[in-house]
């Protein structure tokens, strides 16, 4: 029924291109000319077709209970689009816990970014979200590979009722327990946005096994990782601009990239709770009627002052680890280091680049728009 379907994704690991790489095929199979790219490489403004006949698909991770920081910012820089349609999907942590498979919590994710396409003119013919294989590789093992396959089997089946619907001219809005969950979690999406993913930002860094092939840093979708040092010394520097979305974490071919929770906690607890403490108790002895100060503004002012120290900490830290013992400690104190790595399963690095490379699923042979 669409004569065009632009569909724009964001993924760290794959799991979003691979629903974008469904949904695709399948509005391909209809006759629909598709184009599918990263919001990296996106021209919205070509691409994005006017009118009733044309589609804009967003997919993205749940990041923090809500949609991530790139996303946000992309649907908010989208040309106005009066009557095009549009859809909205997050996918989200799935885990299978035993024999039982729990389900992710997209949050706000999908209709706050369904409410700006809205705002904007698009008319919203369904938001959902999917359950894949949890990624976030800093906080848990990978899953295994026999889970893997069974969570990505489910998501695909429920991926093709919903682009079914939708292509057959239906609307379908899922994800209102969730969404209810994320309003009253608002608070912590927020605090994810504004102080948390800059905060897990700079607690990743190259184990003691880096080569300095930069692969990390070519694929990054935020440009987040710059290589620092020459020849042997050459080693990834992360910055703030990295929004945890775990690809270089998930694809490293030799497993360097870990986290390194000694420094964030450490960051945490030395320089921003214990001065915090002293600074708040010294304080409310004072002026009993500041004890307000130590509920929301306390942990306000806690988060940012560890950021600031974890900011002037991880350069120094990175100098540090140029020396093979401290790399090797905190390679192994990493928690990292013992777990399994994840991607999707079929995504290639070269996938994520979209167009033209991405030759994995290829909408049958009305590939020519890839
Ligand atoms: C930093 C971070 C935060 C996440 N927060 C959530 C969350 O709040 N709820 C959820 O269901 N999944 C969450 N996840 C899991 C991912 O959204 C999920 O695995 C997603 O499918 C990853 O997609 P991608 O490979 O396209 O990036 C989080 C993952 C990361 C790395
Ligand atoms: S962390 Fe991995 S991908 Fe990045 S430079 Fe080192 S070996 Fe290469
Ligand atoms: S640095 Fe790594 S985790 Fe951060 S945005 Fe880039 S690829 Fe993702």
């Amino acid at each position: 029924m669409y004569q065009r379907a632009t569909l724009y994704f964001y993924s760290g690991t794959g799991n979003s291109y691979r629903v974008t790489a469904w949904m695709a095929e399948a509005a391909g199979d209809t006759g629909t000319a598709v184009t599918v790219r990263p919001i990296g490489s996106a021209r919205p403004a070509e691409e994005v077709g006017r009118g009733e006949g044309t589609l804009l698909v967003l997919v993205m991770p749940t990041h923090g209970f809500t949609a991530p920081w790139a996303m946000l910012r992309f649907a908010l820089r989208l040309p106005r689009r009066p009557r095009t349609h549009a859809l909205v999907v997050a996918t989200r942590a799935g885990l299978k816990v035993g024999s039982v498979f729990t389900p992710g919590i997209e949050g706000t994710g999908t209709y706050l970014i369904a409410l700006i396409l809205a705002l904007k003119g698009y008319h919203i013919r369904g938001a959902t979200g999917v359950d894949m294989p949890s990624n976030w590789i800093a906080l848990h093992p990978g899953l295994s590979p026999q889970a893997v396959t069974e969570i990505v089997a489910r998501a695909r089946e429920k991926v093709a009722r919903f682009t079914s619907v939708i292509l057959s001219g239906g609307h379908r809005f899922t994800g209102w327990l969730p969404l209810l969950i994320g309003l009253y979690f608002f608070h912590i999406s927020l605090a994810y946005l504004l102080i948390g993913r800059l905060f897990l930002a700079r607690l990743l860094f190259a184990s003691d096994r880096c080569t300095g092939c930069g692969l990390c840093a070519e694929r990054c979708p935020n440009r987040a990782i710059e290589m620092r040092g020459s020849g042997s010394r050459r080693r990834p520097y992360w910055t703030f601009r990295c929004e945890s979305c775990m690809r270089c974490i998930g694809y490293c071919p030799i497993r360097a990239v870990e986290a390194n929770y000694l420094l964030g906690v450490g960051a945490y607890l030395l320089a921003a709770a214990v001065p915090t403490t002293a600074l708040l108790a010294g304080l409310t002895a004072r002026v009993p009627a500041l004890a307000f100060l130590n509920r929301a503004p306390r942990w306000v002012l806690e988060s940012l002052l560890a950021l600031a120290v974890l900011g002037l900490a991880y350069p120094l830290a990175h100098l540090a680890l140029g020396v093979p013992w401290v790399s090797r400690f905190f390679t192994l104190a990493a928690p990292t280091r013992y777990y399994r790595r994840y991607h999707e399963p079929e995504t290639t690095p070269e996938d994520l680049k979209g167009y033209p490379a991405a030759s994995l699923h290829p909408v049958g042979d009305r590939a020519g728009e890839w």
